[in-house]
């Protein structure tokens, strides 16, 4: 089975349950599993089912939707007692996206705040769940458009360099690196992307490649450490991440890499943009030292299939993400608009909760 119309979404809402496709089978199988319980959910945000920032948020809302519905009291202090611990479950599986710890809270302050029975209030959480999936694909829309207008004007047609997965698959759909790449490619100004493979769990060569496979979009895949020669061979125009989570000052934390390419990009004078909403910002945050970064499994860095790649007996470090510092970014492109990293404080009010 391959996508409708070429449009990807990560997580639909279908036949009373979430569909959520399954990113641990991409590119080979395309197959989605069926969520149930808000338990599953966790657990497909966990393993990585379903992944990237805005993505997981989704997944998350759902999640206590699904949550609510499992909660077997018509009194509502009880309901939203265990709600909490659903909630608290959904909040343990990730730690660096800061969407997911932001919808989470959306759809706890709707719970909070719905008077009525409880049956309202899960009515209500379902209605929010869905607001922030289409809230989220519009963003992502308005990130692209936003993005191409910054992108440099020469040459006609640009070579842009992206790291990880910041595409329609870790989002509602469209993306937000991958938006500005999807925006530029529609109103013909890409003339490729190149896409990082992104070690250890290859979320570029995987996921990015094939989401421009369906879509038409040339691209090149490269090993991490290429990035640097392709800039110094003049390959590439300008360089567009994603970010899981902003500090008010623009330090950004994105998949681990992102922060060598940001040295390497400044070092050969190439623009280097983050895109992301305006719900990836953590206001509460003054610099990106503060924001935790997940340790993974190791088994990621030494093992492929059923193959070990090293020797028994080594130590393993396996972060996540690493975290951007602000000066190496040259904009960060909001669904408002493109700003540079100390005016993104100004966005402040404009983060709905
Ligand atoms: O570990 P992942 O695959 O969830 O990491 C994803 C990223 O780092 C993305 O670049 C980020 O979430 C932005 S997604 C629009």
């Amino acid at each position: 089975m391959i996508p409708l119309n070429n449009q990807v979404y990560s997580v639909i809402w279908h036949n009373d349950a979430v569909s959520l496709i399954d990113q641990t089978r991409l590119p080979h199988e395309y197959a989605l599993v069926e969520i149930h319980r808000s338990e599953d959910m966790a657990r497909a945000i966990k393993t990585m089912i379903v992944r990237g920032a805005p993505a997981i948020g989704i997944a998350a809302a759902y999640g206590i939707y699904l949550g609510a519905r499992e909660i077997n009291t018509s009194d509502r202090e009880l309901f939203l007692e265990r709600l909490e611990a659903v909630a608290a479950m959904l909040k343990a599986t990730r730690p660096t996206a800061v969407n997911l710890f932001w919808a989470i809270s959306r759809m706890m302050k709707v719970a909070y705040e719905t008077l009525g029975s409880v049956e309202d209030i899960r009515q209500a959480l379902f209605k929010t769940a869905q607001d922030l999936q289409i809230e989220d694909l519009q963003t992502c829309q308005a990130i692209g458009d936003n993005g191409l207008k910054v992108l440099p004007s020469n040459p006609e047609k640009l070579t842009l360099l992206t790291h990880c997965n910041a595409g329609a698959l870790a989002t509602a759909g469209y993306g937000t690196a991958l938006g500005v790449v999807r925006s530029a490619w529609r109103e013909g100004r890409l003339n490729r992307l190149f896409a990082d493979e992104t070690r250890p769990r290859l979320q570029g060569a995987k996921l990015t490649a094939w989401e421009c496979v369906q879509e038409g979009i040339p691209v090149t895949v490269i090993t991490d450490n290429m990035a640097a020669h392709c800039m110094q061979q003049g390959l590439i125009d300008a360089v567009v991440v994603g970010a899981d989570r902003i500090a008010a000052n623009g330090d950004a934390a994105n998949k681990i890499g992102t922060y060598s390419l940001a040295i390497v990009a400044q070092a050969h004078h190439i623009p280097f943009y983050v895109a992301a909403p305006i719900s990836t910002i953590d206001f509460d945050l003054t610099n990106g030292s503060q924001i935790p970064i997940e340790e993974r499994d190791p088994t990621e860095i030494y093992q492929v299939g059923t193959t070990q790649l090293t020797p028994n007996g080594v130590d393993y470090y396996n972060p996540a993400f690493d975290v951007t510092t602000a000066n190496l970014i040259t904009g960060i492109i909001t669904e408002r608009g493109v700003f540079s990293p100390s005016e993104l404080i100004t966005l402040k009010e404009a983060q709905t909760v």
